[in-house]
C-alpha cells in the first residue's frame, strides 16, 4: 500500500462548515480510517493546512487534533509545492479574491456554495479556472443526504409515473440573539456582508432540483426580511438588511412545478428541517434529511372535504417508510472523497466551478425576481 499525501489549504477553517463538516467529519474522517483507498493499492492521505485570519482560534484548532500545519498568510500557503488543493469555506464575500488568488498559484479548488455573490464574478471565475487548466469543484452537499438518496432512488426506479409537482419547505427560527444567543452567524442577515437566505440557499435548490428532477427555466420568487433588526455576537443590535426567507416558485422542464420555501423565521412542525412532498402520477413520496416515506396510487385513500367533522384519518399513518438497503456516510464526506479522486485520478466530478456558477445564477435571478415583482426565465448557461 503506497501512501500519497495531499496538501489541502483550508481556508476558514475557524468557521462553522469549514471546521465542523469540512475538517473534523471530511478531512480528519478520512485520515482516521487510514485514507482514501483508490483501488490501485494507493491511499490518498490528506495534510491540511489550516489558514485563517486569528492566530489563537487557529492554533487552538490545531492543537485540538494535534495538527502542527498553520498560518495566517494565505500568499505563502498558496507558495507551497506541496500544496495541490485550496479549498474555501470563508465568509462569501471574501470567497472570490481568494479564488482567483488560487487560480494565480495554479492549485486545484474545492470550494463551499456559493461560488460568487454574482454570477459575472461566478463565470470570471469558471473561465480563469479553465483557462488555468485546474480542477474544481464547489459543495453540492443535499444531494448525499440519506433522504434525498432514497428519493433519488424511487425516482430512478421509475415509482413516481410522471413527476408533477415539488412541494419544499427548509427552515426553522433563528434567535434574534437578543434573550438567546443566535445559532447563525450575523453576517447572514446583512446583504452588505453577502447575506440573505436567497444566495444561500437557492445554490442549493438549483442542483437538488436540477439533479433529482430537471433544469429549473424560469423562477418567481418573493423574497422577505421578516425580523427587522437582531443582535450580533457582541451583544449589539443591528439593523437587519438581508431577506431572511423566500417564497420561490420554480418552473420546470417536463412542467415540473417546484414550490419551496426557506425560512430563519418560521417555528417548526414538521419532522426534519427540510422536506421535499414529491407528487407524481404513480405515487408520491415526502423526502427530508434522514427519512423519506411514500404513498402508491394503489394504496392512496380517498378523503373527502368535511369542515362539519373531526378529522377522521391518521394521515400521516398511511404512508410507508423507505429502507436505507445501505450505509449513508457523511454527504461533505462523500464529496470530499470524489473531489481527491478526481483530482489524483482524473475521474469524473460533475460538480465543478460551471455547476456551482449555475446556483449563483438561479439566486440572482430569484432576486431579480423579487425586486422586480415579476417571473424571471433561468438562460442555459453552458461553456
Ligand atoms: N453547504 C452548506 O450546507 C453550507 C451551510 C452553511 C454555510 N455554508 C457556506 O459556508 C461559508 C461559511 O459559512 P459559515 O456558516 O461557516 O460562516 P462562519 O461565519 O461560521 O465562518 C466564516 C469563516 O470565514 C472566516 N472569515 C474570513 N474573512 C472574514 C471576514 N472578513 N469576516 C468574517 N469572517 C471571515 C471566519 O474567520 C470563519 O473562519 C459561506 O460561504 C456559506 O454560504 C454552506
Amino acid at each position: 500500500m503506497t501512501r500519497r499525501s495531499i496538501g489541502i489549504i483550508v481556508n476558514g477553517v475557524t468557521g462553522r462548515m469549514g471546521y465542523r463538516q469540512h475538517l473534523v467529519r471530511s478531512l480528519l474522517a478520512l485520515r482516521e480510517q487510514g485514507g482514501l483507498e483508490l483501488g490501485d493499492g494507493t491511499r490518498i492521505w490528506p495534510e491540511p493546512i489550516l489558514v485563517g485570519r486569528d492566530e489563537t482560534r487557529l492554533r487552538a484548532v490545531a492543537e485540538r487534533h494535534g495538527l502542527t500545519d498553520w498560518t495566517t498568510d494565505l500568499a505563502a500557503a498558496l507558495a507551497r509545492d506541496d500544496a495541490e488543493i485550496y479549498f474555501d469555506a470563508q465568509v462569501t464575500q471574501q470567497r472570490e479574491k481568494a479564488i482567483r488568488q488560487a487560480i494565480d498559484a495554479g492549485k486545484h479548488i474545492y470550494t463551499e456554495k456559493p461560488l460568487a455573490e454574482s454570477s459575472a464574478a461566478a463565470w470570471e471565475l469558471v473561465r480563469a479556472a479553465d483557462a488555468a487548466g485546474i480542477r474544481t469543484g464547489v459543495v453540492q452537499d443535499k444531494l448525499f443526504l440519506p433522504g434525498l438518496r432514497k428519493l433519488k432512488r424511487l425516482i430512478d426506479g421509475g415509482f413516481f409515473g410522471r413527476i408533477l409537482s415539488v412541494r419544499g419547505e427548509f427552515g426553522y427560527w433563528v434567535f434574534e440573539g437578543d434573550w438567546q444567543p443566535a445559532q447563525r452567524p450575523s453576517w447572514n442577515y446583512r446583504a452588505e456582508d453577502g447575506g440573505g437566505i436567497v444566495m444561500d440557499m437557492f445554490p442549493h435548490w438549483q442542483y437538488v432540483l436540477e439533479e433529482l428532477f430537471a433544469p429549473v427555466r424560469a423562477v418567481t420568487c418573493v423574497a422577505a426580511t421578516h425580523v427587522p433588526q437582531r443582535v450580533d455576537e457582541a451583544g449589539r443590535p443591528y439593523p437587519a438588511t438581508a431577506d431572511d426567507a423566500a417564497y420561490g416558485i420554480f418552473e420546470l422542464d417536463g412542467g415540473i412545478v417546484a414550490a419551496l420555501n426557506s425560512s430563519w423565521a418560521t417555528r417548526v412542525h414538521r419532522d426534519e428541517l427540510v422536506e421535499f412532498h414529491v407528487d407524481g402520477t404513480e405515487g408520491s413520496a415526502v423526502a427530508g434529511l434522514r427519512r423519506c416515506r411514500v404513498q402508491h396510487r394503489a394504496v392512496t385513500p380517498k378523503p373527502v372535504w368535511n369542515p362539519d367533522l373531526p378529522a377522521t384519518e391518521d394521515f400521516r399513518a398511511q404512508w410507508t417508510e423507505v429502507p436505507d438497503n445501505e450505509e449513508f456516510d457523511n454527504g461533505f464526506k462523500v464529496q470530499w472523497e470524489a473531489f481527491l479522486r478526481h483530482v489524483v485520478t482524473g475521474s469524473p466530478f460533475t460538480w465543478d466551478f460551471l455547476a456551482g456558477a449555475r446556483g449563483v445564477q438561479l439566486a440572482e435571478l430569484g432576486l431579480r425576481s423579487a425586486r422586480e415583482g415579476r417571473r424571471v426565465e433561468v438562460p442555459e448557461l453552458s461553456r
